[in-house]
């Protein structure tokens, strides 16, 4: 029998993961079927275990089910543990639920692949969250020198610092609290799916800094269409979308696709 894998959403109509996994799972030559299952928003659990009793071996999870998947499984990484969420599920012996999040692993492979060297850098994220939780592990595993988290609501951002502070240098707050200048800024908002900007001064970029948003689209996203005339290197989230998915293929696989013709394929889709 094919092994099955999915990724679950609701809605799910619009994911590129099917896409994206049929590529690596041809270019590695791998016999495995990937589809996009919608689960009931009070049934997520029912469906993953109603998927596994048809045969699943893993899947992908996204928006609104990260918490639920994080809460069923028997498992958990380290990272997910950390980012209290899960988008990365696999059957494991006795048919135990293992769960991982590779969103933050797929933000780093994806500034390494532009080569945005992070070790050292001043980095600002802008929001405060699951999306943002679920990168800071693996960014202050890159040693930056000092990781800056600024919210609409400054308790989440102060709450995330100091949930962090173990692993780095990180501090949170307010937009009143920035000050200096950033290496890197990432927009870790869903603002720009309203089409706001986070109240960003002027000012906040370094010689040569990068801006990312982990969001993308056909078009920059305001927050990009803002930092390019004042300085910035721009990067949008469909890198980290790609190198997540393949880190999640790695997992269920244990075979490492390439990206950069994944990359190419979804930036043409998109225009
Ligand atoms: P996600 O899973 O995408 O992180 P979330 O947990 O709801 O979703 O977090 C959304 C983030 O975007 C929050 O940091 C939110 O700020 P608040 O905590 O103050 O709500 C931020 N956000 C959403 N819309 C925004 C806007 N128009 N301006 C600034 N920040 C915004």
């Amino acid at each position: 029998m094919t092994d099955r894998y999915c990724v679950f959403g609701n809605p799910i109509k619009h994911s590129k993961s099917p896409q994206i996994h049929a590529e690596f799972a041809h270019q590695t030559q791998q016999a495995l079927e990937y589809t996009a299952e919608e689960a009931p928003l009070d049934g997520f659990a029912g469906a993953w275990r109603a998927f596994v009793d048809a045969g699943g071996r893993g899947a992908n999870v996204t928006v609104p089910f990260k918490s639920d998947a994080f809460a069923l499984c028997d498992t958990l990484s380290h990272r997910a543990r950390r980012a209290e969420a899960v988008n990365t599920l696999i059957v494991g012996g006795n048919g135990r639920t293992y769960g991982d999040t590779t969103d933050g692993i797929g933000l780093v492979r994806d500034l390494a692949y532009h080569r945005v060297g992070v070790a050292g850098k001043r980095i600002l994220v802008v929001g405060a969250g699951g999306a943002v939780r679920g990168i800071l592990e693996p960014l202050l595993a890159e040693q930056p020198s000092e990781v800056v988290v600024v919210n609409r609501t400054a308790a989440k951002a102060e709450q995330l610092a100091h949930d962090f502070a173990d692993l780095g240098a990180i501090s949170g707050g307010g937009f009143d609290t920035l000050s200096g200048q950033f290496d890197i800024v990432i927009n870790g908002t869903s603002a720009s799916l309203s089409g706001d900007l986070p109240p960003l001064p002027d000012g906040l970029f370094a010689p040569h800094a990068w801006a990312y948003d982990m969001m993308y689209g056909a078009e920059p996203t305001v927050f990009l269409h803002w930092a390019g005339p004042r300085g910035a290197k721009l990067l949008d989230g469909l890198g980290m979308l790609v190198e997540q998915a393949a880190e999640s293929f790695f997992l269920w696989r244990n075979v490492r696709p390439e990206t950069a013709p994944v990359r190419e394929m979804l930036r043409q889709s998109l225009n």
